[in-house]
């Protein structure tokens, strides 16, 4: 019977010594409840009493040299799992990091934002109107009637007869006055459409900023000082305006409104085609049958209003020479703003 123990220990601590894996089937089968050790335990009654003690004693010894080789096994593989895992899972903390690109702001809207800025400095709020608009909004209240010849430069995209897309952002004059009695002082950017081809300076989809002012007593002395403090803050101090005579059928008298080249100030370049001015806008004074069209008395208030293109302004702005370089997404292009 000893020698079965001794047995029993010596394959126990080989078995112990040679695996990596399950330990607890070992604990089981040596020392569970039909275990090989316990067997021999239960053959004990078969011994006379002075055998007894001595084969218990030595089976106690067995049962605890295996219990502690198992534990310290376990221990020993506990460890190595975990200094395998810290060696899988190393970081290397002064590896340079994978950067995240971050995008921006379109140039239009930026420009948008910084032409906004300017305006609310000024007191202006900001008013929207729809892109899909009734021919009533776009024309008609603008003193524009049917067959009127202003609609040939501005042919658009129709819906139905009576509803189309924008051909300005000026029906949002007629919508704010409206809805507004006077003091009105409000700008409105926005899409506006015209069913032109495209090429470097003409889209069929490009971006206005409307500007409205109506109140007792406003005259073109307004407008002017209005245009030149946006367009000091826009191309720099130094920059002058000029009026030219025009015609618009919503405002009397109407004028486009240039620009001093900021970037030769005026002796004439390439940016300005050797003009020494860029025109930027069209401006006047509402028409009394606009205001009249809104419900607001020509009699008591007058306005002016203003129209510009985003892209022309953006464009001039930043050196731009072709317009379809705003709606291409090219990266290399957006890159640079
Ligand atoms: N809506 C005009 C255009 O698109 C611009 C304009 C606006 C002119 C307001 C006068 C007043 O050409």
């Amino acid at each position: 019977m000893k020698q079965t123990l001794e047995n029993i220990k010596a394959a126990a601590m080989a078995e112990l010594a040679s695996t990596n894996a399950d330990i607890e089937q070992i604990r089981v089968r040596y020392l569970g409840k039909k275990g090989e050790l316990t067997a021999v335990l239960r053959g004990m009654g078969q011994l006379s009493p002075e055998e007894r003690p001595v084969v218990g004693q030595l089976a106690n010894e067995v049962r605890a040299a295996i219990e502690a080789a198992i534990a310290e096994k376990s221990k020993e593989m506990k460890e190595k799992e975990l200094n395998d895992r810290l060696a899988r899972e190393k970081l290397d903390v002064t590896m340079p990091g994978a950067s995240i690109r971050m995008g921006h702001q379109h140039p239009l809207t930026r420009a948008q934002r910084e032409m906004e800025e300017i305006f609310i400095g000024m007191g202006f709020e900001i008013a929207e109107g729809p892109e899909v608009e009734y021919d009533y909004y776009n024309f008609q209240a603008l003193n524009i009637p049917e067959n009127h010849p202003a609609r040939d430069t501005q042919d658009t995209f129709y819906i139905t007869e009576n509803i189309l897309l924008r051909s300005q952002t000026s029906p949002v004059q007629v919508r704010v006055m409206e809805q507004k009695k006077p003091p009105i002082r409000v700008i409105s950017p926005g899409r506006v459409y015209r069913s032109d081809a495209l090429d470097a300076t003409h889209s069929p989809l490009f971006h206005q900023m409307e500007g409205l002012v109506v109140d007792k007593g406003i005259t073109m002395s307004d407008l002017k000082g209005t245009l030149e403090t946006f367009a000091r803050k826009m191309f720099g101090d130094s920059t002058q305006i000029r009026f030219r005579p025009h015609h618009f059928p919503f405002t009397e008298p109407s004028a486009e409104v240039d620009v001093s080249c900021f970037v030769c100030g005026g002796k004439g370049c390439r940016v300005c085609k050797g003009e020494g001015w860029i025109e930027i806008l069209g401006a006047g004074m509402v028409h009394p049958f606009v205001l009249q069209n809104c419900g607001i008395d020509p009699e008591v208030y007058s306005g002016f209003a203003f129209g510009m293109g985003l892209e022309r302004v953006t464009m001039t702005r930043y050196g731009i020479d072709d317009i379809r370089l705003f709606y291409e997404n090219d990266e290399r292009f957006l890159k640079q703003f």
